[in-house]
């Protein structure tokens, strides 16, 4: 939007936020104050996160979380941390994260919102060092300002959320998000401990030379994948796979194209969970003018079941080649 165009590169996030709710009827200061929690546990993980190796905090728990997967140092570490600064900041009235089966209540009963988070996306690639993220999504709660919070906080659908977005530790580490009025990115300056505004609009090409899957996943593809990536391959676009969710999503982001998590036979509805990976990011890629869908259907139209770590299969990025593929799956 013209607004955030006339945010000049290089405010600190603090002042953006201030401006912003100064702009729109809907800050009430609860929310900008939410985000700056998340920006500082990013910044809290992003110190970790650099420092793994040396402080023996890689290396699997030796235990499983609710997904079944062999839960990361890192991921739990993450997870706490996240927490803490969300019930510090008094804000949010519960979380729900992928590390926790339930929702955590905060405590702070007078919270209006919630947040559902992905702590650490992409932890199998810590102990290889490679770039991995944090993903969140939130929601004005329905349940009783003053009361607990219910699951119906977390169950309203894609099209509830009011924020979303997700921090990427990578070559430099970055915060993404939006609150529906487009897509702003900050980059962070370790010397400074700031996020600084440095991609104040950021827009997905319509088209894109890259398509993004685990094709050794190939031969347990529906026909309809197996089929898009064929036209992939005859128009020579390129691959690139980091298997990281976050790395992957925000490279397509700049150079345009699509990521792919589609379903296998293991998994029938796919790897990445709904409600804290594509739900939020199916509302930034629309705020960016992209597109997200599950195969024929929109993300962000997805009505919830009462799973709260349901997963949902994902394809999103430009919106060519994200239509291009919903046709062939609607066949
Ligand atoms: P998480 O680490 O939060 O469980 O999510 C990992 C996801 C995503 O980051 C990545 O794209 C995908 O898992 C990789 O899965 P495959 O190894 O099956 O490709
Ligand atoms: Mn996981
Ligand atoms: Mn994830
Ligand atoms: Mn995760």
């Amino acid at each position: 939007t013209e607004n955030s165009l006339a945010t000049p590169v290089g405010t600190t996030l603090e002042r953006y936020i201030k401006r912003k709710e100064a702009e729109f009827a809907y800050a009430t200061g609860e929310l900008s104050q939410l985000l700056r929690d998340i920006a500082l546990a990013g910044k809290i993980v992003n110190r970790e996160v650099n420092r793994a190796g040396l402080s023996r905090i890689t290396g699997a728990m030796g235990e499983k979380n609710v997904q079944g997967e062999n839960q990361q140092k890192l991921d739990v570490e993450a997870n706490i941390r996240f927490i803490r600064a969300l019930t510090n900041g008094g804000e949010a009235c519960a979380i729900l994260s992928e590390e926790d089966e339930h929702i955590i209540e905060t405590g702070n009963t007078n919270g209006k919102y919630v947040v559902a988070i992905d702590p650490l996306d992409g932890s199998s690639n810590i102990d290889v060092n490679i770039s991995i993220g944090t993903i969140f999504s939130i929601y004005r709660r329905v349940s009783r300002i003053g009361g607990p919070a219910r699951k119906e906080d977390f169950l309203q659908g894609g099209r509830s959320q009011v924020a979303a977005g997700y921090i990427l530790y990578g070559s430099s580490t970055m915060l993404v998000y939006t609150t529906g009025h487009g897509v702003a990115g900050f980059t962070y300056e370790n010397s400074l401990g700031e996020f600084f505004l440095s991609h104040p609009d950021i827009k997905i090409p319509r088209q894109g030379p890259v398509f993004s899957c685990n094709e050794g996943n190939w031969f347990d593809y529906p026909e309809f994948v197996r089929t898009f990536l064929m036209t992939c391959k005859e128009r020579r676009l390129t691959a690139r796979y980091v298997g990281s969710l976050v790395a992957d999503y925000h490279r397509n982001l700049f150079t345009g194209g699509i990521y792919l998590y589609p379903p296998t036979v293991q998994k029938p509805e796919g790897k990445l969970r709904l409600l804290y990976e594509g739900y939020p990011l199916a509302f930034l890629i629309e705020q960016a003018g992209g597109m997200a869908v599950t195969g024929a259907d929109v993300v962000l139209d997805v009505h919830p079941t009462a799973d709260l770590h349901q997963r949902a299969p994902l394809f999103v990025g430009s919106a060519d080649l994200v239509e291009e593929l919903q046709a062939v799956a609607a066949q």
